[in-house]
């Protein structure tokens, strides 16, 4: 059997229906581009059907992408299949995915139908947009909860009408690994034309299985995974792109390959989500922010010994540039030396004995990492930059958004992050300043000015603050209104103390 893996991704399709995640069609085009250079097959663009924005999607990702296969999905129904053919006119390789559910829920529940009729409309399908376009692909919806020997004949119907490819979807995420496995290969073992198509896996992560599932079906024959970047999507979302690829690619006894470019894996990642508006969590596999990161002392020292000790591939081979030693209260001497040595400090073993004690005070004062700064200051014998001062900030505000903030401070040489929301932006800003300072102090007076008239110009802060008897006046200006009152409230705050 070929050991080819076809990635069928569908970021644009099934991964942007994620409410809140919709793109534009220039971002789709953006973001095509970038599925090419990542060495993806298939691009489902879209539903072109369902809106003229996902159609017109569908047209222009195909004038911009010259390798991929472009996909357009359908329902079993002409009109659609019709929108598919015409948004997909200047497809250089061009793909049409119709199909309708296969599990008798879908058959009664959601089509009214019966299993022969269903087959019938299956059939139907694929023979009409076969009309227009060679590279038919059906999908079995539901096929996770149908029943296999039903699916073996609507399988093999719609191979013989003439289906390129045959995608058996977990919709809704249902199966376990092993069940799911062996649907694959009783279709393999049942459906006598199957080798005229190729075989396709959808999963859903419902149950957090949407990779293991997809790797079950392609060791029993499936060649091609369709996923997404992120493995986002409806609900808890599809079949990780990445998940699946470095599967692949770590395990070579599988004999498998596929034609992605694994170096691009993480810029592509970051960039789907800043630009859907959907953070990846920091322990996501692969492509999340603690990937490679190793903090706990045991797997510090064992790293520092030697890499493969507690890795399993070089974040290098997926674009994530280097992995980390994070320095927390949990971290080892090794891990504080290496670090130091990396800063240019060589210290004797007494040294370092003597300031990872000071080194385990800052860590547990912080509750968070101790990074570069909190290190220069630590060989500078204590505190270098006295006083408060602003080091990072980001505020989330809009129209029926609850404002939010995280800051971050540099108390007397050591940094530290709050997160608040608030009222309003400022409010946020100063609610996360006080988590962090855990200041008594009341706000006396709070003045915004702008100096000059434009909305682009710079906004002055005063803010009077009182702390018992004490009373303190803040002052700053910058363009930005939360800043500057954030750095209003810092001087004040500084002088108190
Ligand atoms: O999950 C699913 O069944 C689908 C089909 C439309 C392919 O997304
Ligand atoms: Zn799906």
């Amino acid at each position: 059997m070929n050991n080819k893996v076809y990635i069928f991704d569908t970021t644009l399709r099934d991964g942007e229906q994620v409410p809140g995640c919709q793109l534009t069609t220039p971002e789709k085009v953006i973001l095509a581009k970038e599925l090419e250079l990542l060495g993806v097959d298939i691009i489902e663009a879209g539903f072109p059907i369902s809106s003229p924005g996902d159609f017109e999607s569908v047209v222009q990702i195909s004038k911009a992408v010259t390798n991929p296969t472009i996909c357009a999905l359908t329902r079993a129904v002409d009109k659609d299949i019709d929108a598919a053919v015409a948004s997909l006119a200047y497809a250089k390789n061009k793909r049409i995915h119709t199909g309708i559910g296969a599990s008798d829920f879908h058959i009664k529940y959601k089509f009214n139908s019966t299993r022969e009729e269903i087959i019938q409309r299956g059939v139907a399908a694929v023979k009409y947009a076969k009309k227009s376009v060679e590279d038919i692909e059906f999908y079995c919806e539901d096929a996770g909860r149908a029943d296999n020997v039903f699916l073996a004949q609507m399988v093999e119907a719609v191979i013989a009408a003439g289906a390129t490819v045959v995608n058996i979807p977990d919709t809704n995420g249902y199966c376990l690994p092993e069940e799911y496995g062996a649907k694959i290969k009783f279709l393999f073992d049942n459906v006598k034309n199957i080798h005229q198509a190729i075989i396709s896996v959808h999963c859903h992560n419902d149950l957090g299985l949407a990779t293991a599932n997809s790797l079950a079906g392609v060791v029993n024959g499936a060649r091609q995974v369709e996923c997404t970047i992120n493995g986002i999507g409806e609900r808890a979302g599809n079949t990780s792109l990445e998940e699946v690829v470095m599967s692949i690619k770590t395990h070579g006894e599988l004999d498998l390959v596929t034609s992605i470019n694994t170096k691009r894996i993480y810029p592509l990642s970051r960039k789907v989500s800043s630009m859907m508006r959907m953070p990846v969590q920091p322990n996501k596999a692969i492509v999340g922010k603690n990937a490679f990161a190793h903090s706990s002392g045991i797997h510090q020292d064992g790293m520092i010994k030697n890499k493969q000790n507690y890795e399993i591939m070089e974040p290098e081979d997926v674009g994530a540039g280097k992995s980390s030693i994070i320095l927390t209260a949990r971290s080892g001497r090794a891990a504080l030396n290496y670090r130091l040595e990396l800063l240019g400090y060589h210290i004797s073993k007494e040294e370092l004995e003597e300031k990872y004690t000071k080194f385990l005070e800052i860590a547990d004062a912080k509750k968070d990492n101790v990074n570069d700064k909190d290190l220069h200051a630590l060989m500078d014998h204590g505190v270098v930059d006295r006083g408060i001062f602003l080091e990072d900030m980001e505020v989330t505000c809009g129209f029926k958004k609850t404002p939010s903030a995280k800051v971050t401070l540099r108390v007397n040489g050591i940094s530290h992050t709050a997160e608040s929301i608030g009222n309003g932006p400022v409010d946020a800003a100063l609610k996360s300043v006080e988590k962090i300072v855990n200041s008594k102090v009341e706000l006396e007076e709070f003045l915004v000015q702008t100096i000059t008239e434009g909305s682009n110009d710079f906004g002055k802060v005063h803010m009077t603050v009182k702390s018992g008897e004490q009373i303190n006046h803040g002052f700053s200006a910058n363009t930005d209104i939360v800043v500057a009152s954030v750095e209003a409230y810092l001087d004040a705050l500084n002088k108190l103390m």
